[in-house]
């Protein structure tokens, strides 16, 4: 039995801002590998990254989601990590990609969800979905 069966879903939305003097190739570096290590933990989501910020949203079996966020909370790559929302997710809301990463257009759809906090930033976010241009 897969740990979908047996687990659990649940979602996190967070928000963080991007390193500074990283190389311009690290949003497509952390992507590819997400994808690969997202599969085998059966997580699947979205990055959005406007250039400056990322709002990222995972969904998968709860310990999967828990470890991977202990995770990204450390990675250097970003600073100001602040989960928006996370809770209990009853049926996935990605399930067209693993991870899929938005390039957003310009800054101020991004600063909308990194100023919110909760459902109501969860809605903001996915209000946003249909705007995004997705690389699945
Ligand atoms: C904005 C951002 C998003 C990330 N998203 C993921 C992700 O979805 N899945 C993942 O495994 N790692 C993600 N990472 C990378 C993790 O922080 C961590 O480096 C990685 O999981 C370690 O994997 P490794 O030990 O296999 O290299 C992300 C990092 C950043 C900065």
């Amino acid at each position: 039995m897969t740990a979908e069966q047996t687990q659990p879903l649940y979602e996190v939305l967070y928000c963080s801002t991007l390193a500074q003097n990283l190389p311009p190739t690290t949003v497509g570096a952390i992507v590819t590998r997400a994808r690969a290590r997202n599969a085998e933990q059966g997580i699947t989501g979205l990055l959005v990254f406007d250039g400056m910020r990322f709002c990222q949203h995972l969904e998968g079996p709860r310990d999967a989601v828990d470890s991977l966020m202990r995770r990204i909370v450390e990675d250097p790559r970003h600073v100001e990590v602040r989960v928006a929302y996370e809770a209990p997710l009853a049926r996935r809301r990605y399930t067209g990609f693993g991870m899929g990463l938005a390039e957003s257009e310009g800054p101020d759809l991004m600063a909308g969800v990194h100023a919110l906090d909760g459902e109501v930033a969860l809605r903001h976010f996915l209000a946003l979905l249909p705007s995004f241009d997705i690389n699945g």
